[in-house]
């Protein structure tokens, strides 16, 4: 392994959001330690960043298990000594049904995955980054248009996307002392499998069905990036990356 470069933790790295970042900052010189519940699409993510992957580990983890992130962690520090960014990324929605007939074993995976995860990362990355030298940190949560607005039918995601924003302030605050710097980057309508049927058709807030413009992923990986290469005096606290188009301001 080279004993260069920052080392980050990317959750869900395995598609989408998180497997573009991660070969965004792979490609930057980090090492990077790729995490999700499936072992394929991690590895996959390792081999599809060619010389790199010599610079990544994938190490299958349940974010919302506390036993499974802190193998996450310790691992990550075996491999790197250190962690300098955590891009708490790994996140799902539950069905578009009205919110009485989800289950509890529904409501509870989004919490889980979600807000319990993107909690249970941060314990261990602040951890670490409160007790290695140099000090400190990055933590990047993903939030989302939902931090702000519900589409219908989405109460499970949109209040553990608000809960995010409020996880977000708390590890800026109490990061302050220790040199841990927080962001989070709110998307609207990335191209990736979890906005497939916004390209079909999605149910709107009048009742209508209408298809929504999307944008590349890679406008998203250019965006962490930058969060990311901040000097730790600097930090963007909120940033909104969304399809120009896409219905939200202008409540439509
Ligand atoms: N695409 C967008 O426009 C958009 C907009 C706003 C916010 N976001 C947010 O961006 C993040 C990534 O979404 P995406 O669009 O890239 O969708 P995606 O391709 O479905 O990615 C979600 C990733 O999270 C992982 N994951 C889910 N539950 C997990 C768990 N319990 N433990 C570990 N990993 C888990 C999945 O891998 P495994 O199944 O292998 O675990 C998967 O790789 C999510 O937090 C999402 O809410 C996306």
């Amino acid at each position: 392994m080279s004993e260069t470069g920052k080392v980050a933790v990317v959750t869900g790295a395995g598609t989408g959001i998180g497997k573009a970042v991660a070969l965004a900052l792979l490609q930057e010189g980090y090492r990077v330690a790729l995490a999700g519940r499936r072992a394929e699409p991690i590895e996959k993510t390792k081999t599809d960043s060619g010389a790199a992957a010599s610079r990544a580990i994938a190490v299958p983890t349940d974010v919302g298990k506390p036993e499974s992130v802190r193998q996450l962690f310790a691992r990550t520090k075996e491999a790197f000594g250190r962690v300098d960014l955590l891009f708490n990324n790994a996140g799902m929605g539950a069905p578009a049904v009205p919110m009485e007939e989800l289950s509890f074993a529904q409501w509870q995976a989004v919490v889980d995955a979600n807000l319990t995860g993107s909690f249970l990362c941060a314990q261990e990355a602040i951890r670490i980054m409160k007790s290695q030298t140099p000090r400190g940190g990055r933590i990047i949560n993903n939030g989302s248009i939902s931090a702000h607005a519900p589409r219908p039918m989405s109460a499970p995601y949109t209040a553990t996307k608000h809960a995010i924003t409020g996880l977000t302030k708390s590890i800026s605050l109490d990061g302050r002392a220790f040199g841990i710097a927080c962001g989070q980057i709110d998307i609207g309508n990335a191209a990736t499998e979890m906005t497939e049927r916004m390209a079909k058709g999605i149910l709107q807030a009048d009742g209508s069905i209408r298809v929504e413009p999307r944008m590349d992923v890679a406008h998203v990986a250019s965006a962490v990036l930058y969060m990311a290469g901040l000097p730790l005096e600097a930090n963007v606290q909120f940033m909104t990356v969304m399809a120009s188009d896409m219905p939200f301001v202008g409540r439509g």
